[in-house]
């Protein structure tokens, strides 16, 4: 069986970090987001075909680095042609009935139990499904009897939310859905193929457990939050966390960083080789080799690499650009640094 990964999204919503990365390797707890993808389709799959484009150059250098990346085909789109428009561009790679997954879910989802489901139920193909609280920020599904999908909506309005069941990112395909997209244009798999299969046999497999799909920056910080609750902390390699901080566990701490005192954690995540002289950090990722003062307090922020923070700021849900640099006694809330 084959899997078409979709990763050739330009991740807008998590800029400034998809400035200098694709969206797949933002790092979640020190791995990058294509390990966790790529998690799931341990002894599933015989070949993944990454559908990519934003930064392509960077995915496929990291993939060549990890054992995984020989059983992968990137194919890289010269503009976006959406997540429909992405599996039509790969149909010649494709012959059986196939998966397609979005690139960006964390989450506790079984893909050896859904195909289990999907070959079970046949038809034209089954979705994976979750409840969300916020059912109109997804694709919007209505179950009938048998597990079959009787409607399907993207992103309705808050007040057309007629479920809170949301597609929840894997489908399970028969090659035949692909007579239903035009080559080389944009197609919404959503939008315009889904409802159209409706009465085809089309299925919803629902899963417990976590789920979240690390599109926003409050979603990837849910992510880190969520990983970290799940499994517990996490110290990898070496480090070197001085006996005056205080930890407040779950943290994630990365090889090499240094810490001499202050406050860390819940729920944060320092990359390879930081540096804190004093802080107190809460509910906040900062990526390798950032290095943060004395006396500054850091809560529900992102910073990228090499971001220096000194002496004295204090940081409330910002997000930094790789390299940034805020100086002595800033005080900075809610603000996109570095944006472009
Ligand atoms: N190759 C390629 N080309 N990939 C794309 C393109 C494209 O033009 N556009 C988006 N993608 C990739 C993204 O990188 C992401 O991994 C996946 O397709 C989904 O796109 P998002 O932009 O993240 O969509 P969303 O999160 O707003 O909504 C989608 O996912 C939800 C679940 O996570 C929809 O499928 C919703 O129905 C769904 O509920
Ligand atoms: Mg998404």
């Amino acid at each position: 069986m084959k899997a078409v990964i979709l990763a050739g999204g330009e991740g807008t919503r998590l800029r400034p970090l998809t400035h200098t990365r694709p969206k797949s390797l933002i790092p979640i707890l020190n791995r990058p987001m294509i390990d966790y993808t790529l998690d799931y389709f341990k002894d599933c799959v015989d070949e993944i075909i990454f559908a990519a484009g934003h930064m392509v150059d960077e995915l496929r250098a990291y993939l060549s680095t990890i054992p995984e990346g020989s059983h992968v085909e990137v194919v890289a789109e010269e503009a976006p042609l959406g997540t429909g428009g992405a599996v039509k561009n790969v149909e010649d790679l494709l012959d059986e009935p196939f998966i397609v997954f979005n690139g960006d879910i964390i989450s506790s989802f079984s893909m050896k139990d859904f195909i289990t489901f999907a070959e079970d139920k046949g038809g034209v193909g089954s979705i994976s499904l979750y409840p969300s609280s916020h059912p109109e920020d997804y694709g919007v599904v209505e179950l009938g009897d048998g597990q079959r999908i009787v409607r399907f909506v993207e992103k309705p309005s808050p007040e057309e939310a007629f479920s809170n069941l949301i597609n929840a990112g894997a489908y399970y395909l028969d090659p035949k859905i692909l007579d239903l997209m035009e080559p080389a244009k944009f197609v919404s798999m959503e939008r315009e193929v889904f409802p159209q299969i409706i009465d085809d046999g089309f299925f919803g497999y629902e899963f417990e457990g976590y789920w979240v799909d690390v599109g926003k920056m409050d979603t990837y910080l849910e992510a880190i939050r969520t990983l970290l609750q799940v499994h517990g902390s996490r110290f990898i390699g070496e480090s070197d966390i001085g006996e005056q901080v205080k930890v407040e566990e779950p943290v994630c701490v990365g090889p090499g960083s240094i810490m001499r005192d202050g406050v860390l954690g819940p729920n944060s995540s320092l990359g390879k080789g930081c540096r804190i002289e004093g802080a107190s950090i809460g509910n906040s990722v900062l990526f390798d080799g950032v290095t943060v003062g004395r006396g500054v307090e850091i809560t529900d922020s992102v910073l990228g690499m090499n971001v220096k923070i000194e002496d004295n700021c204090i940081i409330k849900g910002c997000v930094m650009a790789d390299g940034t640099t805020i100086g002595e006694g800033q005080e900075l809330s809610n603000e996109k640094v570095g944006m472009r």
